[in-house]
């Protein structure tokens, strides 16, 4: 028998506010046309003043306990993945640990920016298998809205805010991968491109900064390492590419998404896709997609998942899961 990490439950949460490309002419240098035609996103929510990051994970939870039919006395730990905590500390997962009314096990941060929500998988998934915990939720919520410098079009006008959660519930699985659960994690980072994308400034530069990308550059490592990390999981796992139902990819283009489907051998008819709706919501996307697909019929229990993002550092990984 293996104890595997399984998914009871997922859900979401965006903010009310949503921002169609148009907005930005107003503005910027830019057009609806380029920002369709070169990123695939139309529109993206933003957090509303004084919404912060830990209040939408917050929500985000309350969402996946409800359909996982939990409550938070059976939650044992919290994994939050998340760029923009609403302070430096504590952690944004003590933050909803405490919005939660939750007052024993324990909660932390991941950051591994686009690639957070994949870290924090892994993450819990060994505090399953190690018997540390039964059941762990692991969130995505980010206010990158938060970091835009709303002067500079090649990047203020991808990211948008949400947040995305999963309940993991430790089950006994016959150790095959026609078990239940997560299969196998790869996580990778190369912190030789830390300035492909980065923020300029943090605490011991004493500002908070802005996120700057060199876009074409990211696009240029994207579809390998996706294609490469989803294929040593799917490897891992003890299953073939045409084995998945479902790839759900990290959100932040549609051509770096199409470019990995199309190297993984999958028709795009097996990719879960929320970019048009939601933009790059860096470590939120993943779990955002993951809860959208299950509320559009798409992704159904037994179904075979592999998730992949990469994202600052350069981070990179892939999960392999069956629902
Ligand atoms: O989630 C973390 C990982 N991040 C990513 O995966 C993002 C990866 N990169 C991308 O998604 C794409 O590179 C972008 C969408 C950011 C840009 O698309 P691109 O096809 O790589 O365009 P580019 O950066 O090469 O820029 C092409 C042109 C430039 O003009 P010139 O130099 O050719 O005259 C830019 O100045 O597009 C210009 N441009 C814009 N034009 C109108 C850049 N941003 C805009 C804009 N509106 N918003």
């Amino acid at each position: 028998m293996t104890r595997r990490a399984v998914v009871i439950g997922a859900g979401h949460y965006l903010p009310e506010r949503i921002v169609e490309n148009a907005e930005f002419e107003a503005t910027l240098d830019t057009s609806d046309e380029w920002i369709r035609s070169r990123s695939g996103i139309e529109r993206r929510h933003f957090a509303a003043e004084g919404e912060t990051t830990s209040n939408m994970a917050t929500r985000a939870a309350e969402a996946a306990l409800k359909a996982a039919g939990r409550t938070v006395e059976d939650v044992d730990a919290i994994v939050v993945a998340t760029s923009t905590a609403d302070l430096t500390f504590p952690s944004a997962a003590t933050m909803v640990q405490s919005q939660l009314g939750m007052t024993r096990g324990f909660a932390f941060d991941v950051q591994a920016v686009c690639a957070g929500f994949v870290y924090a998988l892994a993450n819990a998934n060994a505090l399953i298998a190690s018997g540390q915990a039964d059941r762990v939720l692991v969130i995505g919520a980010e206010t990158f809205s938060r970091i835009m410098d709303w002067t500079d079009r090649s990047t203020c006008v991808l990211f948008g805010d949400g947040a995305g959660a999963l309940l993991l519930e430790a089950q006994e699985g016959a150790g095959t991968s026609e078990d239940r659960g997560i299969l196998a994690t790869d996580l990778n980072s190369d912190g030789r491109y830390k300035d492909l994308l980065y923020v300029d400034g943090g605490v011991s530069t004493q500002s908070t900064g802005y996120l700057r990308m060199q876009g074409n550059q990211v696009f240029r490592h994207a579809v390998e390492k996706l294609a490469s990390t989803a294929t040593t999981a799917l490897t891992r796992a003890g299953v073939s590419s045409e084995d998945v139902d479902w790839i759900v990819p990290h959100q932040a283009n549609i051509r770096i998404i199409q470019g990995t489907a199309k190297k993984m051998g999958l028709p795009m008819d097996k990719v879960v896709v929320t970019v048009q709706d939601h933009g790059n919501t860096s470590a939120a996307s993943i779990p955002l997609a993951l809860s959208v697909g299950v509320e559009r019929g798409q992704i159904k229990p037994g179904d075979l998942v592999v998730t992949e993002a990469i994202g600052g550092g350069l981070a990179w990984g892939a999960v392999v899961l069956r629902w």
